[in-house]
């Protein structure tokens, strides 16, 4: 295993407060975005979206590393440049989503197992061949009555393990997102108590494989009250509930924690990424692992809504994918100001 490689690419996605750009959604989650804003469903129109993103200009000064999808590494501009030289040339990292989608948790009614271990070393392998140099591979736990099940954060916890231990064979750093949702009514404190449970059953299983931490990047939600709690919590609060459930969880030798929004605002998302950052930069011990961003919906949306499948939307639309992402730069700075929207 090439140990110091992987660490060195770890180290680079969290570098320069620079952070990660998920653009991994599969073709039905895509479809569903574009239908809302009525842009055909088309394997041109996912491709032209990307096109939009990829050559987005300077977007290398704000995104270490871009998350594609298994259509997306295997697509080119219109002028037949493929994405991924056109990625590198921009000095970004090109990364892959590798699992198949979360199913049916047989036994469990309401909660969900993600699958892809099967035929996974053969995947890696191709996707490293084509220049892919980290990985993706998203679990999703439910909080509700009852929910989640021991069993399920388990088995969870065990897919995201063998998962890692085959990336780091292959070459790839692993981004190991296990997300708690926010739908539904819990409260700050529900999501922290599970989100930390969660994570310590994933790092335990981390360790049983023989995954390296310095080659990894967790990829975990914040923690934040459910969408229709009554009561939503301060920015502030956030930020220091957040820090303190990962400080618990999450060993050191991790060099970074790259959050997905998970359907916050993307305003929101950069103000609670900023409040971490600022009032770390505060405390009198720093924190041991980088806090940086690894968002879909709180970079795209802005950018998609502009587009709306319009040529004549495409550079209005990339300077919107630009702000937001210049943004979570400054929120890694802890230096994001509300008046930074207005520019
Ligand atoms: O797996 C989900 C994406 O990587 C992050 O997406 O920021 O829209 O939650 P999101």
């Amino acid at each position: 295993m090439r140990i110091q490689e992987l660490a060195d690419t770890a180290r680079a996605l969290v570098a320069d407060h620079k952070g990660l750009l998920a653009m991994d959604e599969s073709n039905g989650t895509c479809n569903k975005r574009f239908a809302k804003q009525c842009i055909p469903q088309t394997e041109e129109a996912r491709r032209a979206y990307r096109e939009l993103i990829v050559t987005t200009p300077h977007l290398g000064e704000c995104i270490s590393g871009v998350i594609l999808y298994d259509e997306t590494i295997r697509q080119s501009k219109k002028d037949g440049s493929p994405f991924i030289e056109v990625i590198r040339e921009a000095g970004i990292i090109p990364g892959i989503k590798v699992d198949i989608g979360a199913k049916d948790l047989a036994g469990h009614p309401g909660e969900k197992i993600t699958e892809g271990l099967d035929g996974l070393r053969d995947r890696l392998k191709a996707y490293f061949a084509m220049g892919a140099r980290f990985a993706k591979w998203r679990a999703v736990i439910a909080l509700g009555d009852c929910l989640p099940t021991q069993a399920c954060i388990e088995t969870n916890a065990h897919a995201l393990a063998r998962y890692a231990a085959l990336c780091q064979e292959a070459g790839l750093v692993p981004i190991v997102e296990p997300e708690v949702l926010m739908a539904g009514d819990h409260t700050m404190e529900q999501c922290r108590a599970t989100t930390e449970q969660v994570l310590l059953n994933v790092f335990e299983q981390l360790h049983l494989q023989g995954v390296v931490l310095e080659g990894l990047i967790l990829k975990p939600n914040m923690i934040l009250p459910g969408l229709t709690c009554p009561q939503q919590d301060a920015v502030e609060e956030v930020a220091d509930a957040t820090v303190r459930c990962l400080l618990h969880a999450v060993p050191a030798a991790v060099p970074g924690i790259a959050f997905l929004s998970g359907g916050q605002s993307a305003k929101l998302a950069s103000a609670r990424l900023n409040a971490m950052n600022s009032r770390s930069n505060a405390r009198a011990a720093p924190l041991p692992w980088a806090l940086a961003f690894s968002y879909a919906r709180a970079i795209q949306q802005p950018a998609l809504e502009i587009w709306r499948g319009r040529q004549s939307n495409v550079v209005a639309a990339q300077r919107a994918l630009h702000h937001r992402a210049q943004c979570n730069v400054a929120a890694r700075r802890g230096a994001y100001r509300e008046a930074m929207e207005s520019m």
